[in-house]
């Protein structure tokens, strides 16, 4: 870790936080990393997910009970929870060189949080999931509205230090995907794919930051498959992989599309290929994210008709519904400290909302680019049951080359998606400069 990026962010942070504060009449924000979640009539948790306002600030995703007190001008204090347990292992209280820029307190039980937090806690913010513990603490301000919006809209410009861990995560799940692919090409099921996957990065499924998309053939029409077959289809025909990987709670959230043969879906992927480059060089300072959404299903009507799977001109294949019916999602989304991060439809700090259009209610992101955003951009094509039945049902049906469609119909469907940072010159692709070049 670049330990004055680091520095930086805390300062950026800091003063953010100071801004919000003086704004809202508040002396400070507590921070709770969470606590774990008990399955029903269980005695066991479920794998613990930190509070990402926790994250944003340390990198520390593994340790419920912990909390941060921040009042914008001092250190941050961490307050590091280290039991005495003799059944789960105890995490040890970092002494890493990030440790420099904030204060740690050793929490040994649960409840003497308590005792810890400053006197005149009614003046202070609680940011985190149980109310019922800050309420039992005595917080009157629980996640405040505004603050909560202040934060998630300025969390979507990043920092040198957030820009260094998003580039990190690309590389450890390209190591992945470079795996996978040729996994792929062995033969592997979905299963061996995702167990190449994990091996090259060393970590388990629950290290993920979303689970694995592994399909083969047809399920790769199934947009959020995350189901794993054990047994190798009789002919792998292709393969699409959604997989990432996250760096101190900063995510990748990459895919690929790749066809066994050199064939006609091969050249369909290539065509999706140039076509999610044209989209990157249309991606600037200034841009509405939406119109480059729109600009996709232009660049893929002429897709559709130049691969014989629609006929007609582009607005024809678009006003009649055929785009959206092999593109049924959004161009993409913006990435941080969650996959899908927050305040993609956020238009000041305030939290001005602006909707998606109703046209495109998949779509996660309608802010314009800025310096310094972080986005996926994951165009696709689908050949999706239920959408092309519906199709059949309307005017557009005279517009789909329905041979074609059976055709392609083994092969499930494409998305290529990359992460990038927006930068003076246009966007930097963190993916394939991390290597996933096709
Ligand atoms: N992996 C989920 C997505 O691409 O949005
Ligand atoms: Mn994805
Ligand atoms: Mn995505």
């Amino acid at each position: 870790m670049n330990s004055e990026h680091y520095q930086n962010h805390i300062k950026a942070l800091n003063h953010r936080a100071q801004d919000i504060l003086a704004k809202e009449g508040l002396q400070g924000l507590v921070i709770h990393s969470g606590q774990p979640r008990r399955q029903f009539l269980d005695d066991m948790d479920y794998p613990f997910k930190v509070n990402p306002h926790f994250k944003a600030w340390v990198p520390v995703i593994n340790n419920p009970n912990s909390w941060l007190i921040i009042n914008g001008v001092d250190k941050p204090v961490l307050v590091f929870y280290c039991p005495v347990d003799f059944w789960h292992k105890v995490n040890e209280v970092p002494t890493d060189e990030w440790t420099q820029s904030i204060d740690i307190k050793v929490l040994t039980k649960v409840d003497a949080i308590a005792e810890l937090l400053p006197n005149n806690i009614q003046d202070w913010a609680y940011i985190g999931e149980h109310i019922d513990v800050a309420d039992a603490l005595g917080f009157s301000h629980k996640n405040p509205n505004a603050v909560m919006n202040y934060l998630h809209y300025h969390r979507s410009v990043k920092t040198p230090y957030e820009l260094d861990c998003l580039r990190a995560a690309n590389q450890l799940a390209v190591q992945g995907h470079h795996a996978a692919k040729s996994a792929f090409f062995d033969g592997g099921s979905e299963y061996a794919i995702q167990q190449a996957y994990l091996q090259a990065l060393g970590q388990s499924e629950n290290d993920m930051p979303y689970g694995n998309i592994i399909a083969l053939n047809r399920n790769c029409a199934i947009l959020h498959y995350t189901d794993l077959a054990y047994r190798a289809p009789n002919k792998s025909l292709s393969f699409l992989i959604d997989a990432g990987a996250q760096i101190n709670g900063y995510a990748a959230d990459i895919t690929r599309t790749y066809s066994f043969d050199h064939n006609d879906f091969f050249n369909l992927i290539q065509a999706m290929d140039k076509l999610q480059a044209k989209v990157m060089a249309a991606m600037k300072v200034g841009v509405r994210y939406l119109d480059l959404h729109l600009m996709t299903h232009r660049l893929l009507a002429q897709v559709l008709i130049d691969h014989h799977i629609a006929m007609g001109d582009i607005d024809t294949l678009i006003d009649l519904g055929v785009t959206r019916t092999f593109f049924p999602h959004g161009l993409g989304h913006m990435l941080g400290l969650q996959v899908h991060d927050v305040a993609g439809f956020m238009h000041d700090e305030r939290g001005t909302h602006v909707a998606a259009p109703a046209s495109d209610p998949f779509l996660r992101c309608t802010r314009t680019l800025e310096l310094n955003q972080v986005l996926t951009v994951e165009p696709g094509l689908y050949f999706i049951d239920s959408l092309l039945a519906q199709l059949a049902t309307t005017a557009a049906k005279h517009h789909v080359n329905w041979a074609q469609v059976a055709a392609f119909k083994p092969y499930g469907g494409i998305r290529i998606e990359d992460n990038v940072i927006i930068q003076p010159f246009g966007v930097e692709n963190m993916t394939r400069e991390s290597g996933l070049i096709d």
